[in-house]
C-alpha cells in the first residue's frame, strides 16, 4: 500500500545556497503558487501547484495560500532547564548564572519536573516555527532522559546533551569527571541515532569544568567523532577573566577547549564575542562554528558579535536563541534583534540571508543540510506556515509591500509566534 500524501499548497520559498541579495536568484527558489507533497515524514516533490498536484491525484491537499511554506526554524543553541529563568531581571553572565539559572537548574534533578518541563519545552519550539534545535540540558541524566523521550515522542530531529560541570556550582549541580564521563556515555548509547535524536557533548564552559574534566571531555569527542560538542566562548569580560585564572596555561580562552581535544567542525561555541586574532585564526582552520545569540547578548549586555568579520575569515556563524538568557523563542524575533546588532557595527543583513541563515544556514553549520532546513525533494518535511498579516501592524505594513524581500523583512521585525499559522514535524501539523 503506498503510504498516505498530502500536499501543502502555498508560496514556497526554500534555499540552496546563502543569497547575499534579492538579486541573487540561483540561490533560492520561489513558487508563488508552489506544493509540497509529504508522506511518511519526507517531502516526495516541491514544485508549482499544477505541476506536483498532477503527481498526486489521491492526496490529501491543505490550502495554505497566502501563506508561506518554508523550512522549519532551527535554533543552535538554548537551555532547556531554563523554560523558567527567562526574563530575569538585572545582571550580567556571572551573577545572571548564579542567582536565577543555577537555583533553576536543581529542580532538573527531579524526572517528574523534567517531563513536565520537556513538554512545555517542545511546546514552545514549535508554537515559534522551531523544528530542530540543539538544546543543554542540566547536569542530571534525568533531564536529557526526559528531553530526549520528549522529542522522540514528537518525531523531532533534536540535538542535546547533559551538560558536564564539576566545579564552581552548588553541590546539587556538580557531577564528576568519571560520573559526568559515565553519564554521557550512557546518554549516547541510548539516544545518539535513535530515530532523529543527535547527541551534543556539553562541557558547560570553561568556569565549570576541572582540567580534569576537559581531559575527560576531550576523551568522550575521540570516542564518539560523530557527535557534537557544544560549549560557551568569550561571552563577557569577567568571564574571560575568571577563565584565563583558572587555566593560566592556556594561551586564550580557546585554547583550553582546543588543548584537550574538543575543537573540531562538529562543535558550537556559543556567543564567541571578545575574540582574540589567534582564537580567530583557530576556529578559521578548524571549521568550528560560532553560535551569534543576540536577544540574550543584548539581554545580558555581553556585547556585539562580529558576523562579517568572522565571515571574512570564511567561518560559518551559526544563529540562535540562547533561551533563557535570549528573550524570545521566535527565531524570527531573534534575527529581529540580530539585525539591530550588525546594525551598530555598520554591518548589513538581507531579509533573504537572514531566513536562509534560520533554515538552511543553521543546517549547514550541523552539517545536515541534506535532511533539514530545505523544502528539497527527499529531505525531512519540517515545514513552517509563516502569516505575514498575523497582526494589525503586520497587516498595514504589508499594504506597502511590494517585494519578496520587504515581506520576509516586515516578517523578521514584527513577526513571532503569531505568524507561525502552522508547523509541521515529519509531515505532522503541531498546531490544533
Ligand atoms: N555560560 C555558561 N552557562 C551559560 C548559560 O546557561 N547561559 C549563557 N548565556 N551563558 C552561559
Ligand atoms: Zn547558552
Amino acid at each position: 500500500m503506498t503510504p498516505k500524501q498530502t500536499l501543502l499548497r502555498g508560496r514556497v520559498l526554500s534555499f540552496t545556497a546563502e543569497p547575499q541579495g534579492a538579486e541573487d536568484t540561483s540561490a533560492y527558489a520561489f513558487i508563488e503558487d508552489g506544493a509540497l507533497l509529504i508522506a511518511d515524514g519526507m517531502i516526495l516533490a516541491k514544485g508549482s501547484y499544477d505541476t506536483v498536484s498532477a503527481q498526486a491525484a489521491d492526496a490529501t491537499v491543505i490550502d495554505h495560500r497566502p501563506h508561506l511554506l518554508m523550512a522549519g526554524f532551527i535554533d543552535t543553541h538554548l537551555h532547556f532547564p531554563q523554560v523558567q529563568v527567562i526574563a530575569s531581571w538585572g545582571s550580567q553572565l556571572l551573577d545572571w548564572l548564579n542567582n536565577y539559572t543555577f537555583p533553576e537548574e536543581l529542580r532538573f534533578a527531579d524526572a517528574g519536573h523534567s517531563a513536565e518541563m520537556a513538554g512545555h519545552f517542545f511546546d514552545l519550539l514549535t508554537a515559534h516555527g522551531t523544528t530542530t534545535a540543539v538544546a543543554y540540558c542540566s547536569v542530571h541524566k534525568t533531564s536529557a532522559e526526559a528531553y530526549f523521550t520528549e522529542a522522540a515522542r514528537r518525531n523531532m530531529r533534536m540535538i542535546g546533551g547533559k551538560v558536564l560541570m564539576d566545579r564552581n556550582a552548588p553541590d546539587g549541580l556538580l557531577d564528576t569527571p568519571i560520573s559526568g564521563y559515565d553519564d554521557t556515555k550512557a546518554l549516547i548509547a541510548k539516544y545518539h541515532g535513535q530515530g532523529r535524536g543527535m547527541y551534543a557533548i556539553t562541557p558547560r564552559f570553561a568556569i565549570t569544568s576541572t582540567p580534569d574534566q576537559m581531559a575527560m571531555a576531550g576523551a568522550l569527542v575521540k570516542e564518539h567523532p560523530d557527535c557534537y560538542v557544544q560549549t560557551h566562548l568569550s561571552e563577557n569580560h569577567d568571564e574571560i577573566a575568571l577563565t584565563a585564572d583558572l587555566y593560566p596555561q592556556a594561551r586564550d580562552y580557546l585554547d583550553v577547549y582546543q588543548s584537550y581535544g574538543l575543537l573540531t567542525e562538529k562543535m558550537l561555541l556559543g556567543h564567541s564575542i571578545h575574540l582574540k586574532p589567534r582564537e580567530i585564526d583557530a576556529l578559521a582552520e578548524t571549521r568550528a562554528k560560532p553560535v551569534f545569540c543576540p536577544t540574550s547578548n543584548l539581554f545580558l549586555g555581553s556585547g556585539l558579535f562580529d558576523d562579517a568579520g568572522l565571515r571574512s575569515r570564511g567561518i560559518t556563524n551559526a544563529i540562535a536563541t540562547d533561551i533563557g538568557a535570549g528573550t524570545s523563542y521566535s527565531m524570527l524575533q531573534t534575527l529581529n534583534e540580530g539585525y539591530k546588532v550588525l546594525q551598530l557595527q555598520t554591518q548589513k543583513l538581507h531579509p533573504l540571508r537572514a531566513f536562509h541563515w534560520i533554515t538552511r544556514g543553521n543546517a549547514v553549520a550541523l552539517g545536515l543540510e541534506d535532511r533539514i532546513g530545505t523544502l528539497e525533494a527527499g529531505t525531512e518535511a519540517d515545514i513552517v506556515v509563516l502569516d505575514s498579516r498575523a497582526t494589525p501592524a503586520m497587516d498595514l505594513r504589508m499594504q506597502r509591500a511590494e517585494t519578496l524581500s520587504q515581506e520576509l523583512f516586515i516578517l523578521q521585525t514584527l513577526g513571532d509566534d503569531r505568524s507561525i499559522a502552522q508547523t509541521y514535524v515529519s509531515g505532522q501539523p503541531m498546531k490544533p
